[in-house]
């Protein structure tokens, strides 16, 4: 059995992910930092998605990233060969910009946790074909804006890293970055400025789209790629000029 841990359980882009997973034949444990609430939202995942057991670790990508949980899952008797990282912070920037503690907190959740997490999964995804570590970055990396470039900046850290790292690993593992950009869920609860918001069921559908494409950079929806080349290419006084 092919196992996959998707980290940051309780988003609701990851738990759709999950049932198309488990949809797909794959083995799903579900791993963040309140266990209880994954131990919940295992057995729902179990209801919808029609899956014999799904699992549950501790996992504070905050802390150092690591421990006997961790290890259980990627040595366990099934192979675990995916791993997905919809865990991911977006502090207000006013927020961020006055307490370094929560920019602090952003960057280790964002960036230094991800990175250390994919750094552990991959001598064990190397044994298998088809691996894949899938990581959630934003649109919001691909050029400081004014409103959040805080967050963004700790977003372009893990894609620059993938971007790396893709090139220093062996070509068998898909290593992906997700450019995502405005997704229907708490994080952007009172966001009335995000344009184009799709369904997290919608988001879901595309990354496996990507994986089963062996795509190592996807913008979700696509379209954002085409407007994110033209937003890099802005000049600093157009940007702030037009209050990106
Ligand atoms: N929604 C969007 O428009 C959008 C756009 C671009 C990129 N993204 C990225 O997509 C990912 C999923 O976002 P979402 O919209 O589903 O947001 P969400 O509902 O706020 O989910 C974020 C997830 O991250 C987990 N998390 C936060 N800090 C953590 C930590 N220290 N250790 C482990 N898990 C932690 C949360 O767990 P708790 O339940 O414990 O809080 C939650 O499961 C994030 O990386 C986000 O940056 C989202």
């Amino acid at each position: 059995v092919k196992r996959l841990l998707v980290v940051g359980g309780s988003s609701r882009i990851a738990r759709e992910f999950a049932v198309l997973g488990i949809r797909g034949g794959w083995a799903v444990t579900l791993a963040g930092r309140n266990l209880g609430e994954m131990q919940i939202c295992a057995r729902d995942l179990q209801i919808r998605a029609g899956a014999e057991a799904v699992g549950a670790v501790e996992l504070d990508l905050e802390a150092p990233v690591g421990g006997d949980a961790l290890e259980r899952v990627f040595s366990g008797s099934s192979d675990c060969c995916g791993l997905f990282v919809a865990a991911g912070l977006m502090p207000a920037e006013a927020r961020m910009a006055r307490d370094p503690v929560v920019f602090r907190q952003a960057a280790a959740t964002n960036y230094l946790g991800p990175a250390s997490l994919v750094e552990q999964f991959l001598p064990h995804a190397a044994k298998r074909d088809g691996s894949f570590a899938s990581c959630l970055t934003s649109v919001a990396g691909d050029r400081g804006r004014p409103g959040n470039f805080r967050y963004g900046s700790t977003k372009a850290a893990l894609s620059t890293y993938l971007q790396g790292l893709r090139c220093a690993s062996p070509p068998g593992i898909l290593i992906q970055d997700i450019k995502l950009g405005p997704v229907d869920t708490p994080m952007n609860s009172g966001n009335t400025r995000a344009p184009m918001m799709i369904l997290p069921r919608e988001a879901a559908r595309q990354i496996w789209s990507g994986i089963s494409r062996k795509q190592s950079k996807i913008y979700v929806p696509r379209r954002w790629r085409l407007i994110m080349a033209v937003i890099r290419v802005l000049p600093d006084a157009a940007v702030r000029a037009l209050r990106l």
